[in-house]
């Protein structure tokens, strides 16, 4: 056996030959616990099984665990590149008992992997026990057959474990390995334990406790096993080498950084390789589980190691990013076993390269101001600092980073004046903190995000976490706790509650801890950094400190997801459809609709609506996975990113694309891709369907399409369904027929009004004749038909006086219809041969003026007014017999 893929595979294969589970490795930012920075033992994804709160359908387990220790209770950052053994990422192997077997079956099970499958000389080990734990001390006896003086008993805590301030604990028993004497170093417990030559290989940790507080352990439910194995560690002992830098895995590291290089990792320059090689593993994998570099909680973290190395890749000369350059080799090399490296190639190789080339501007400039303030000083001095604080603000320095150029010359950092200047620039932003609208309870976020810093977002990745209280506001005030039907703000360390931004709306939820309850309505973004979730305590009491499990709403979460990811398919179809002219305007991402405003300078026909329609849900249909990346704002707007003009972004942005383009010059490319901070479908297909329901304007060359999506359009759909129906069963015709028929129902309709006009008219003329003979007189040789009519639409009486001229063949026709309400409209029409004499227009002012109104109009033989007084239709028809009279 040899390389380190096999050697993790002998090791689970072992355990599951022996009844484990193999369980995969848990992601290194812990979902169950809200005080870990990062997973640093197998164990911790198993921290609630051992105490008894979560069930598993098996009580013995085995893993290789990723896990990072930087930051924390474990952090081996300051010593990673000068030390054979030291790393930041590691993978811990190892086997578990939940209250199955406990030491004797651990030891043997143990004993016999490394004597008899890995094949290590039983002479070259020896092992350490808790000081009192003479049961350990005993077994190791009996099942190793080890003498007395190689069973060392240890009073000192590095044989009682613990994975944190709290949580599952307990007396431990360590493997050490022999690595010979020429090697410098003594056994464990020995005034020359800390040389190099007993090598602890394994921990088995005997777990019995549970550390509730600082002050208070109980005993866990059932004893229980929880091992760990350094499989770098294994590996050199296996492999025959002393430093673990030299097992198979990173020689591969440190040959690519040498070939990327030039430069051969000896001398001076044997730490940096190590340093690249160590933190290209864990920055890759952190930021495959999630993690982005930033300024705040483990994305600074992240960045400090990333900055660490690549000041080394400095120092190795390198002239251009040399990071991202390095990641295949390591997804050669563990791509196999961690296949998350692969799905996160992307973005792990683009924020690498981002993230050095924002550092090259600054890093040399910083350096040579490190140069120049160092000149004078000598080992054992400090640097000052306000220097170390400039090198931090200005340019971009981790103290650590510091603290690291200067260790070669043996020169420290005056962490104190250091801190000084950190604070009396937080003073400085302090008195610029504004409030918009209600200042004083706006000004409570902003010292809060000061006190407690920012909340750590977790929301990509997951919708249900733990979390620590930090604060808890009411009426604008904070508060140390809170009892039920209380009405108050949330502040907790870490939250999978989207807050609201981008238009996204904010999530609401259940907050949860061992004595209260809380249900969150709503979360917002505060104070620059802070997540307040908008709560009702809905049971017990909550209180500043207590520890919480907050949940997310899945459903309107995933509405919220699938809506959001929508109005990125719409956009980029509105720009196909109607031009790039279109931009985002705003949006509202709700869980049960969306709204997209964009500019565009008329009303979007049917037909273009409906291929914008189509045109997303040929991307929904196509299922493709949605890619999240992080990039500089500048280089995401060259990738031909959509960004909001005018919208504040941060350095670096988030990048999210989705479908594949199908044609024009989109064809073969990302679809979609936009600058967003929000969440979004993992794959299109979860949209389900986009359903435009309508388009209006909102504004000055402004338009609004509101659609649904998945279940929305779903109901929607189901809705307009059921109409259909109910409409079919009325007009008792089959849905497919409702269209046709409706149409025959209006064309008869049409048919039925037009006859009913006609009916009318009849009857309004007195008979069938169209004129009404006793109605018509001779005025000054002229034949005059005046007569009041009822019943007849006014638009109607214009017909009714062109039939009536035709009857006369001559004279003049005035007919007054009188409305219900009692007003009249008056038509009179003069036939061709007598508009010499009278005009129409002349006569019908007379019936308007007698009928109370004013004016009236047409041409000579055919004119038209009206008047508030239908009783006087009499007179008006008299006072035009009388103007006709001259
Ligand atoms: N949890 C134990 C350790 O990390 C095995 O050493």
């Amino acid at each position: 056996m040899s390389g380190v893929n096999e050697i993790r595979s002998t090791f689970l294969d072992y355990f599951k030959k022996n009844g484990h589970e193999i369980v995969p490795s848990s992601p290194l930012v812990p979902r169950n616990d809200p005080t870990l920075m990062f997973t640093n033992a197998g164990m911790v994804q198993f921290k609630n099984v051992f105490t008894g709160l979560e069930q598993r359908p098996y009580t013995t387990a085995s893993t290789a665990q990723k896990c990072v220790r930087a930051g924390g209770k474990h952090n081996d950052l300051d010593n990673v590149g000068y030390t054979a053994r030291h790393h930041t990422f590691f993978e811990m192997l190892g086997n578990f008992s939940f209250g199955d077997y406990f030491k004797e079956r651990a030891i043997e099970l143990a004993w016999n992997l490394i004597t008899k499958e890995f094949g290590l000389d039983a002479k070259r080990l020896l092992v350490t026990v808790y000081h009192t734990d003479d049961d350990a001390f005993n077994l190791w006896k009996k099942i190793a057959g080890l003498s007395d003086d190689r069973i060392i008993r240890i009073a000192t805590s590095d044989n009682f474990w613990a994975m944190g301030d709290t949580g599952p604990c307990g007396p431990c028993s360590e493997i050490f390995y022999d690595h010979g004497d020429h090697i410098w170093g003594g056994p464990p417990g020995s005034p020359e334990e800390d040389g190099d030559r007993f090598i602890e290989i394994w921990n088995l940790v005997f777990m019995q406790f549970e550390q509730i507080t600082k002050e208070q352990r109980v005993d866990l439910p059932r004893p229980s096993i929880d091992t760990g194995m350094g499989l770098e560690r294994v590996a050199a002992v296996l492999q025959g080498k002393h430093d673990n830098y030299d097992i198979d895995l990173f020689r591969a590291l440190i040959e690519a950084s040498e070939e990327a290089t030039g430069v051969k990792a000896e001398g001076e320059h044997r730490a940096s390789h190590r340093v690249i090689a160590d933190h290209l593993r864990s920055s890759a994998f952190l930021i495959a589980d999630g993690v982005l570099p930033s300024n705040e909680g483990r994305g600074y973290v992240l960045r400090r190691i990333m900055r660490r190395a690549m000041r080394h890749a400095q120092l190795l000369g390198a002239k251009e990013p040399l990071m991202w350059k390095l990641l295949p080799a390591l997804i050669q090399q563990m791509g196999r076993a961690y296949p998350e490296l692969v799905r996160a190639e992307a973005l792990t190789s683009e924020t690498l390269k981002l993230e050095e080339t924002r550092f090259r501007k600054t890093l040399e400039r910083g350096l040579s101001l490190l140069n120049d303030a160092t000149s004078d000083l000598h080992k054992g001095d400090s640097l000052d600092g306000e220097t170390a604080f400039k090198l931090y603000d200005t340019y971009g320095f981790p103290l650590d980073l510091t603290q690291d150029a200067l260790r070669a010359r043996g020169i420290g950092v005056d962490i104190s004046s250091f801190t000084d200047a950190m604070e009396r620039q937080k003073a400085e932003a302090r008195s610029h903190w504004t409030g918009s609208g209600d200042k004083a309870t706006e000004t409570i976020w902003f010292e809060l995000k000061e006190k407690l810093g920012a909340t750590e977002f977790l929301g990509y990745d997951t919708e249900t976490a733990e979390g620590v209280i930090q604060a808890i506001v009411k009426d604008g005030v904070a508060v140390e706790s809170a009892s039920a039907g209380d009405k108050v703000q949330i502040v907790v360390n870490q939250t999978p509650f989207y807050g609201e931004s981008g238009g996204q709306m904010g999530d609401t939820g259940m907050i949860a801890s061992d004595h209260g309850k809380l249900t969150v309505g709503d979360t917002q973004k505060k104070g620059e950094g802070l997540f307040v979730h908008s709560s009702e305590v809905s049971e017990g009491k909550i209180k500043v400190g207590d520890a919480v499990v907050l949940t997310v709403d899945h459903n309107r979460r995933s509405r919220l997801r699938a809506n959001h990811s929508a109005t990125h398919l719409l956009h980029e179809a509105l720009r196909e459809v109607l031009g790039t002219h279109v931009a985002q305007k705003g949006s509202l991402v709700a869980p049960e609709r969306l709204r997209f405003d964009v500019s565009h300078p008329k009303p979007m026909s049917a037909e273009e609506l409906k291929v914008v329609e189509e045109m997303a849900n040929e991307i929904v249909l196509q299922n493709s996975p949605v890619t999240t990346r992080l990039m500089s704002v500048d280089d995401a707007i060259a990738e031909g990113a959509m960004a909001l003009f005018g919208e504040k972004y941060g350095d670096e942005v988030r990048v999210v694309s989705m479908g594949q383009g199908v044609r024009g010059a989109k064809s073969g490319k990302p679809y979609s891709v936009e600058l967003c901070g929000g969440t979004h479908v993992s794959a299109t297909g979860q949209i389900g369907l986009v359903r435009i329901l309508g388009e209006s304007a909102v504004g000055a060359g402004v338009r609004r399409i509101e659609a649904v999506t998945g279940e929305s359009a779903r109901d929607y759909l189901a809705e307009q369904d059921d109409r259909v129906k109910s409409l079919a069963s009325t007009l008792k015709v089959q849905a497919a027929d409702v269209v046709s028929r409706v149409e025959a129902l209006m064309d008869e309709r049409r048919k039925l009004e037009r006859e009913l006009a006609d009916a009318k008219r009849k009857l309004a003329m007195g008979g069938g004749q169209g004129g009404s003979a006793d109605a018509v007189r001779e005025v000054n040789g002229v034949k005059f038909l005046g007569k009041p009519v009822s019943g007849v639409d006014p638009k109607d009486l214009k017909g009714l006086a062109d039939e009536a001229k035709v009857s006369l063949g001559s004279g003049v026709v005035a007919l007054i219809g009188v409305s219900e309400d009692g007003k009249a409209s008056a038509v009179v029409a003069v036939t061709e041969d007598l508009t010499g004499r009278f005009s129409a227009v002349d006569l019908v002012r007379v019936a308007s003026a007698a009928l109370g109104g004013k004016g009236g109009g047409g041409r000579p033989d055919m004119a038209q007014a009206g008047g508030p007084d239908g009783a006087k239709a009499d007179e008006a028809i008299e006072a035009i017999a009388a103007a006709l009279a001259g």
